[in-house]
């Protein structure tokens, strides 16, 4: 996509604008001016420019000042802002770091120089690109989770549906040809392939569950659950309780089941893998306007921010991104030794209204 950069150039005094203003007309910019601090923001929400020159002197709010309410502001705080000084004033340069300036020129301007600058910059349009990136690869990660849950569910329904049934049709025939066997041989032989059938549908029958489990899409989240948290006391042997506010078959928007269903799936591995809990328990509360699930275990915690920053946490991430893709929120509450809270909030209107 083909744009032109957006600068905004701030300065109290007309001159200093028109000054910046002329020296970079026609370099393909957008050109934007404001006359003070408070302007400067308002434009900066408003445009989110790919570089902001600005000027360090100004009655009322100066520039250290509105660099940082820019920088404090998540959704600004990568814009790349060029201070204006006076010409080597180091004790202003130092300054404008500590505030988080990207970049220095001075007064007056050097025309090469000035441009190179913000060209350079607006080139990198780190800002920008980091953003548009960031989104592109949301979506496409989005795009990639809902197209594996379909591919999981087709594939789950072809084992269950299609191999399993035809190893039931094989082993009744198998038993029927057993039974009337007389050749000592022939029923030994008819034994063990009655046995590894039996072992085939057994082990189909858990590819196709861990696929995706067809009670999921034919009965909802609680039994769907129940059967995790007792899959997961058996496989483990832990205690495990489910509390549900309600145990009707209520069924709930379908991006919302698999979200909740892969998030516990995902905390009952964890709890398994990491935790030494001895207690686990999941919760589903439906309110009016909320699902609400909980995974809780009195486990051995971890610090969540520490393992945010060493660790390419694929789970706990996965997680967060499931309940983005159903418009909920993911919140992890853990600290060493105090066990693990993972909660997950949908809001949604009227699901408790029968
Ligand atoms: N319930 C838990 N109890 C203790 N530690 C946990 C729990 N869940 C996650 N962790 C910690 O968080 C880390 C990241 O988890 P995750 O993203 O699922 O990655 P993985 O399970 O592959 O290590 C784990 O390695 C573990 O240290
Ligand atoms: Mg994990």
């Amino acid at each position: 996509m083909a744009f032109s950069p957006i600068v905004l150039i701030v300065d109290d005094m007309p001159s200093g604008r028109q000054s910046l203003e002329s020296l970079l007309q026609e370099q393909g910019y957008e050109l934007f001016l404001a006359e003070s601090g408070p302007e400067a923001l308002r434009l900066a929400a408003e445009l989110h420019p790919d570089v902001i020159l600005l000027d360090v002197m100004m009655p009322g709010m100066d520039g250290y000042e509105v660099l940082g309410h820019l920088r404090a502001d998540p959704t600004l705080a990568e814009v790349p802002v060029v201070l204006v000084t006076a010409l080597d004033d180091l004790e202003s340069r130092i300054k404008g770091i500590e505030a988080g300036a990207d970049d220095f020129i001075s007064k007056p301007f050097d025309r090469t120089e000035l441009r190179a600058h913000v060209r350079t910059i607006t080139r990198l349009n780190r800002y920008r690109n980091l953003t548009e990136e960031r989104e592109k690869l949301r979506r496409l990660s989005h795009q990639m989770i809902d197209l594996q849950e379909h591919e999981r569910r087709s594939i789950a329904m072809e084992l269950h549906d299609e191999v399993g049934q035809s190893l039931t049709g094989l082993k009744h025939i198998m038993e029927h040809v057993r039974k009337s066997a007389r050749e000592p041989n022939t029923t030994d032989q008819l034994d063990i392939g009655l046995g590894m059938i039996g072992e085939l549908i057994e082990r189909i029958r858990n590819l196709s569950l861990n696929l995706r489990p067809s009670m999921l899409d034919d009965f909802g989240l609680y039994p769907a659950l129940s059967w995790l948290a007792s899959r997961s006391r058996e496989q483990n042997g832990m205690k495990i309780s489910c509390n549900f506010n309600e145990f009707d078959e209520g069924r709930y928007p379908p991006a919302i089941e698999t979200a909740v269903f892969r998030i516990a799936q995902e905390a009952l591995t964890n709890i398994a893998r990491h935790s030494k809990a001895k207690h686990a328990e999941l919760k589903l509360i439906i309110n009016p306007d909320a699902i609400l699930f909980e995974a809780c275990d009195d486990g051995l915690g971890f610090d969540p921010e520490v393992v945010k920053e060493n660790h390419f946490s694929s789970g706990l991430s996965g997680m967060q991104e499931r309940a983005r893709m159903a418009d909920g929120q993911l919140n992890i509450q853990s600290s060493p030794g105090k066990g693990t809270i993972i909660r997950a909030t949908f809001p949604v209107k009227g699901v408790a209204a029968k």
